[in-house]
Parts: structure tokens; C-alpha cells; sequence
């Protein structure tokens, strides 16, 4: 396949390149900067995106900016999605975040809109909404540690999951083709339900319950609505991933406790960035901490 890869220099990014190249598919990676090899394109200002589409079978569009949000992710998805229509892209696979419906935080409510934007594009598309990388965790941490305690609350819960293993998930996905679509003779941009009209199950086929449950109902590998959900292999609270993340440091700084307030602390305590969809990712927080310590 020709694929354009937006977000290519990222974090998740410098995994799916590699990823792609090695399944034998013809990768143009995107970038603002000009490289030699990849495409020069702005999704804030829309400048090269329609050379930058042009040819290609599928998008997988990673590119983001938590600082100019609604520019880069929202209008210039819109953008985006709008050269991919005109060009005939017959799959956009954009990569989300679990729990952007349920946590109150201004980043995710762009992401949710920036789905919205791809659901409506006219163009088949998946949702893959992955949990937090390790490396984010990791600068939580360091952030929360520079005035000597970890100042954390413990019952935060997460479930990190690898870029090499979203890099994985993303190639397996790109061989399925899309999740979710507009619905033949329907008018332009109507959804399609799930990837194979089915409605989501538990894939574990295990009896779900509160927040976890509303992620299965979302998540899964036929997902209604496009929405693929994808995480890594455990789920610890912050104050389990802190005391990894000093032990394989050799720190012996104390973790204090505190509680975040409010209705974001209460979601992420209660599981709202976390799934039971399965398959999960296989590389651990402690595999991370191993090459990166
Ligand atoms: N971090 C996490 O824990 C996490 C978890 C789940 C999902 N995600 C999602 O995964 C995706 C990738 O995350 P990441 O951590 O790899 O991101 P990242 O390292 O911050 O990289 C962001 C990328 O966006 C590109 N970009 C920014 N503004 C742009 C613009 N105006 N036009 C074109 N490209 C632009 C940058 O490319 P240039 O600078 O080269 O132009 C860069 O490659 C994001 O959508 C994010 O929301 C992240």
C-alpha cells in the first residue's frame, strides 16, 4: 500500500515508520520540516496537504499538538480529510486515546471533536484509541518528583502500552482495513456502525462492569462506530508504576500522596483510561524502565 504518515518524527511516530517499511508498504512520512525523503505539510495552515495525500491508499495520521489543539488536530484534520475525499484515500486510521469521552481534560474534548471530524469525513476510517505511552508516564513522574518526593495520587490508573506495540496493532489493523465508514448511498459523511455491522462484545467474553464495561462496549477488535481500543498488557495504579519507575532508577526518594480533585481525579481513579478490550499490547512498563535505565 501507499501510505501517507502524518506525525512521523513523533513519538509514536519513530515506531509505526520502521513498522510499515518492514510489511513492504510504500511509507511517505509528513513532517512540517523539510526532510529529504518525506513530505513537507502543515495541517495548522493546510499548506502541501493536498501533494502530500495525492496517490495514496491509506493515512495514518498521528500528527497532533497539545498547545494548537483545535488548529492542528480539529481544523486541519478537517483539512485533512477533505484533500483525502478529493484524492479517493480509501482508509484514514487515526490515532485517538482511550477515555476521551469520560475524562474531563481540554486536550481530549479536541480529540473527541477530531474523531467527530473523521467519522463525518467521508472517507472509511478506524478510531484506534490507545492507552498512555510509557514515555508519558515518565515525564509525569520526573515532573512530579522535582521537589524531591513523587507528589502523586496513588490511586490514579492507567494500563501504558508500548509504541512498538501500537506500531503492531496499527500494521494489523492497516491489513483489515477499516473499522467504520459511510454507509454506501447514504449522504456524505453518515457513519457506518460497527467494522462488520456487529454489535461490540466483551472480546474475553468475560462479564464487564462499571467504567470497563462502557470501554468494551466501545472497544474490541469489530468495534461499533470505528472504534478500536488498544492498551497495554497491565493495569497498576500510579503509586505501582512509581515505585518501579524508582526502583529501576535506584532512587529512594519517599512517595507522598495526594488526591486530585474534582471529576478528573475521580474518572482516571475509576478506571476511565483503561479497557478490558482484547487483544492487549505484550511490552510491560518494567521492559520500558529496563532499556530506558
Ligand atoms: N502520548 C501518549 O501517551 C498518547 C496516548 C494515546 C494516544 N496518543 C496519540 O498518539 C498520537 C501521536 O502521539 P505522539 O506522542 O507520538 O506525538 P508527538 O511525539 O508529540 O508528535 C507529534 C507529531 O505531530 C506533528 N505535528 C504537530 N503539529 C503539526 C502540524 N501543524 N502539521 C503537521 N504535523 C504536525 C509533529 O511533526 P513535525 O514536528 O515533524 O511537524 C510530530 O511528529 C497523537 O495523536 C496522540 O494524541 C498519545
Amino acid at each position: 500500500m501507499n501510505i501517507l504518515l502524518t506525525g512521523a518524527s513523533g513519538n509514536l511516530g519513530s515506531a509505526v515508520l520502521p513498522r510499515l517499511v518492514k510489511d513492504g508498504h510504500e511509507v511517505r512520512p509528513m513532517s512540517r520540516r523539510a526532510r529529504p525523503g518525506w513530505v513537507a505539510a502543515d495541517l495548522a495552515s493546510g499548506a502541501g496537504l493536498a501533494e502530500a495525500v495525492r496517490g495514496v491508499d491509506a493515512i495514518v495520521h498521528l500528527a497532533s499538538s497539545p498547545t494548537k489543539t483545535r488548529k492542528t488536530d480539529v481544523e486541519g484534520t478537517r483539512r485533512l480529510l477533505a484533500e483525502a475525499r478529493a484524492a479517493g484515500v480509501r482508509h484514514v486510521l487515526y490515532v485517538s486515546i482511550i477515555g476521551i469521552d469520560r475524562v474531563p481534560l481540554p486536550y481530549y474534548r479536541m480529540k473527541l471533536a477530531a474523531e467527530a471530524v473523521i467519522r463525518s469525513g467521508g472517507v472509511p476510517f478506524t478510531l484506534l484509541r490507545a492507552a498512555q505511552f510509557p514515555t508519558l508516564i515518565d515525564v509525569l513522574l520526573r515532573g512530579s518528583s522535582k521537589l524531591g518526593p513523587v507528589l502523586i495520587d496513588p490511586k490514579l490508573t492507567f494500563q501504558p502500552v508500548a509504541v512498538e506495540d501500537v506500531a503492531d496493532r496499527i500494521a494489523s489493523e492497516l491489513a483489515d482495513g477499516p473499522a467504520g465508514g459511510a454507509v454506501p448511498g447514504a449522504p456524505a459523511g453518515q457513519p457506518a456502525s460497527g467494522a462488520a455491522g456487529q454489535p461490540a462484545s466483551d472480546p474475553a467474553g468475560q462479564p464487564a462492569s462499571g467504567l470497563a464495561a462502557q470501554s468494551a462496549s466501545q472497544g474490541g477488535p469489530a468495534a461499533a462506530d470505528g472504534i478500536v481500543e488498544f492498551a497495554g498488557p497491565t493495569v497498576a495504579t500510579l503509586e505501582e508504576l512509581a515505585r518501579e519507575w524508582l526502583r529501576a532508577r535506584g532512587s529512594k526518594r519517599p512517595v507522598w500522596p495526594i488526591r486530585i480533585p474534582g471529576r478528573f481525579g475521580r474518572a482516571v481513579r475509576a478506571g476511565a483510561l483503561t479497557t478490558t478490550a482484547k487483544p492487549t499490547g505484550t511490552r510491560r512498563w518494567r521492559d520500558y524502565l529496563a532499556a530506558k535505565y
